[in-house]
């Protein structure tokens, strides 16, 4: 039995008009991509940053396609009257949100070596900050009767371990709170999935690999280079198209999935 009379085309399934996306470090190093994959595909686009000259030039940055309008809005997700705050302007300016990107992260860089009990939550903190906006967006759109979609930004570093040889005698280990974190965000996945199914909300991670900034070590870069089967660091672009997979109805049927795009390094 056909569920639908209408089948989509690949450009219906991928159209983002009429949504509202929000993102949180929409004007970070990947965030800018994801604000910009959000934006051409038709949606009107919430960008949020702590500071809310950064979010605002960072949605006046954005392509407009349509009707689409953006928007910026101040979101601090370890701060819950900010992150109240932040959620509920999104509201006010926007009228609704539809999909949630929860790419915003900060933590301690101190590695295994010397990260105290702070250190080690400060990365931790972000994956409440996640639940709590995933739970505010799936509360919204169960009030409208509309649907919803989330996607998390985990990282290949909650999947494997570090590649100590990288950062040897050169900089700090990836720290250790940051695999505890993104191994949790991408099972926090399956289990929000699981439960807001029925509510209509889709819940799917996105794994980068190394992407690194152009402020980073290079040497490195070089190391990781050695380790990438692609024998490269990916670039932000590389990441637009399944950030998008995953925010529209292109994946209507994929919930609770941690997608990863790291140039095969999780394959070894
Ligand atoms: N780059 C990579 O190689 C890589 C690999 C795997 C996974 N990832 C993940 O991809 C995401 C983006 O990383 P990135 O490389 O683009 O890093 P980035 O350039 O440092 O961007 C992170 C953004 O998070 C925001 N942020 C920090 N603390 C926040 C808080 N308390 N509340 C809300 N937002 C906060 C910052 O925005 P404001 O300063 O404007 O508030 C910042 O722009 C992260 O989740 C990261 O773990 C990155």
């Amino acid at each position: 039995m056909s569920l639908n009379t209408h089948e989509p085309t690949v450009q219906e399934l991928f159209d983002l008009t009429g949504q509202v996306a929000l993102i949180t470090g929409g004007t970070g190093y990947l965030g800018t991509a994801f604000s910009h994959a959000l934006a051409e595909a038709g949606a009107s686009v919430v960008v949020a940053s702590r500071t809310q000259t950064r979010a605002d030039e960072g949605a006046a940055s954005l392509p407009v396609v349509g009707d689409a309008k953006h928007f910026g809005v101040t979101l601090d997700h370890k701060n819950d009257t900010s992150t109240k705050d932040g959620f509920n302007a999104a509201l006010e300016a926007a009228g609704q949100v539809d999909i949630l990107i929860n790419n915003g992260q900060s933590g301690a860089a101190n590695d295994l070596t010397d990260a105290t009990r702070e250190d080690f939550e400060s990365h931790l903190a972000n994956a409440s900050a996640y639940f709590v906006l995933a739970r505010m967006l799936r509360d919204h759109v169960v009030g409208r009767s509309a649907a919803g979609n989330i996607v998390m930004i985990g990282s290949m570093y909650g999947m494997v371990a570090s590649y100590p040889d990288a950062y040897d005698q050169l900089v700090a280990a990836s720290p250790v709170g940051y695999h505890a974190l993104k191994g949790g965000v991408i099972h926090m996945t399956r289990h929000l999935a699981i439960y807001w199914a029925d509510d209509n909300v889709r819940v799917n991670c996105l794994s980068p690999g190394p992407f690194p900034n152009e402020n980073v070590n290079q040497e490195m870069v070089a190391r990781l280079c050695t380790k990438s089967p692609l024998g490269r660091m990916g670039l932000p672009y590389e990441l637009k198209g399944a950030l998008l997979y995953l925010a529209s109805r292109a994946s209507s049927y994929t919930t609770g999935q941690n997608l990863v795009v790291d140039g095969g390094w999780t394959s070894w």
